[in-house]
């Protein structure tokens, strides 16, 4: 059994104003943070159940659907990265909000399974998308890792330092699973999903609370590849790169911590469990994110569930559900939203927004026009800086050279 340590309570990092005290913030002249756009991506390979099987892991559909509900994920192909799934997510929230890359003042990249351990995949998203006036950074929170980002990003703009931040969850975990190793291969898939937030007169975010039991870090984990076990051919001969997972545990906690999370961030933001539209969990298995509805007092249909297509994906479990919740219906104007996540760490988090956006959000062609015209040219401007950066090393070496002589 996980003892979560610690009280929820005293862990605010941001708790927006009740509802009565709106009113005087705006008075006040401070923004708040709503969101303004949302994409998704996910990889085209799917690989249901069965095909798990013929690839030799030892399990059946059955016990797969009846013990998680999961019955396909999405994996990358060779050669796909975890940058090419957020940049495809950003891209796409950015054209639903209408916002140009120049003008984002930072992107936050959720993930635990960056391109390369230096630089940050938050910069190589930066580069690609053209955003020259971001500052970019990645959040390892594990699966937890968008709705801190999007805690943090709601910080950011709150204090006024930024107007447009991009936060993007996105993550492949394929890279680390022991295929044939079937308590972890069969429930994890790859993908991406981003949200743009922007200052507004007008709340967005309302409350947001975070949390971290570390003595429970052993039981998820990818023990290998960073200082305390440096990559050698002795770790990589033990599969020390592989993810470790004790289930038991992990289910156990889950429910708990999601549970005090989604009840911190609705008393912190004023509301009760029946002014909740639409609670959207952490995907990671049908039976957690049930028994995180029963508890919450909550009715299926205010709970949104994809696991069934996706598997768990991270950091990007949440935007993804959220964006198909938006897809169906299921997210109107001035709903209450609730994200609710939980993860390696111990990691929990739980955020509560009031949706302002006016659905459906049309684009007229000449703006995708320009989004579209704009990208290829931040692409070849990217191109261009490598080239400069290489030639002037040229002459510097030939300059040096000559002083030498
Ligand atoms: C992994 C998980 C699905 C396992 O379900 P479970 O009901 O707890 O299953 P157990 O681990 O008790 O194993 C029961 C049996 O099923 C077997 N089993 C495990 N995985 C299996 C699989 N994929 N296919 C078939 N059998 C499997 C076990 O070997 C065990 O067999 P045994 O009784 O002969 O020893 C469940 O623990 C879980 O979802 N945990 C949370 C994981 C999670 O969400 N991680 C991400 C956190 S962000």
């Amino acid at each position: 059994m996980v003892e979560i340590e610690g009280r929820i309570d005293s862990k605010w990092i941001h708790s927006a104003d009740p509802p009565q005290l709106i009113k005087e913030r705006q008075i006040d002249g401070k923004s708040f943070a709503r969101v303004a756009g949302w994409g998704m991506y996910v990889p085209s390979r799917v690989v249901s159940n069965d095909q798990l099987v013929q690839l030799g892991v030892d399990t059946s559909d059955e016990w797969i659907r009846e013990r998680t509900g999961i019955k396909q994920r999405h994996l990358v192909s060779q050669g796909e990265a975890t940058s090419d799934l957020a940049v495809k997510a950003g891209q796409r929230a950015l054209d639903v909000a209408n916002v140009r890359s120049r003008d984002i003042d930072l992107i936050i990249v959720a993930t635990c399974t960056p391109d390369h351990l230096l630089p940050s995949t938050a910069s190589i998203v930066q580069d690609r998308l053209g955003a020259v006036h971001a500052g970019a950074l990645d959040v390892n929170a594990a699966c937890s890792g968008f709705v801190y980002s999007i805690a943090l990003a709601t910080g950011q703009i709150e204090s006024g330092r930024a107007s447009n931040v991009l936060v993007i969850g996105a993550d492949v975990l394929s890279a680390y699973i022991d295929w044939p190793e079937r308590s972890t291969s069969v429930l994890f898939g790859d993908g991406a999903g981003a949200l743009l937030l922007q200052s507004s007169d007008e709340p967005g975010v309302l409350s947001a609370t975070l949390g971290s039991d570390g003595s429970g870090a052993g039981l998820l984990i990818i023990p290998g590849g960073g200082t305390r076990l440096p990559p050698n051919g002795h770790t990589l001969g033990n599969g020390d790169h592989h993810l470790k997972m004790n289930g038991r545990q992990i289910f156990r906690g889950a429910t708990q911590m999601m549970e005090r999370a989604a009840g911190a961030a609705l008393r912190s933001s004023g509301l009760k469990p029946e002014d909740i539209e639409l609670l959207i969990p952490h995907q990671a298995n049908q039976r957690i994110i049930e028994a995180v509805g029963r508890k919450l007092d909550l009715n299926p249909e205010q709970v949104f569930m994809n696991v069934d297509k996706y598997g768990n994906t991270v950091a990007a479990s949440i935007p993804i559900a959220l964006c198909e919740a938006i897809e169906q219906g299921r997210v109107k104007p001035e709903d209450h939203i609730m994200l609710v996540s939980f993860g390696a760490g111990l990691s929990w988090a739980a955020t509560v927004i009031r949706w302002g956006t006016p659905l459906p959000v049309h684009r007229p062609f000449y703006v995708r026009f320009k989004q579209r015209l704009g990208r290829r040219f931040s692409a070849i401007r990217s191109i261009w800086r490598r080239w400069r950066r290489r030639l002037r090393g040229i002459v510097e070496r030939f300059s040096s050279n000559g002083s030498a002589l």
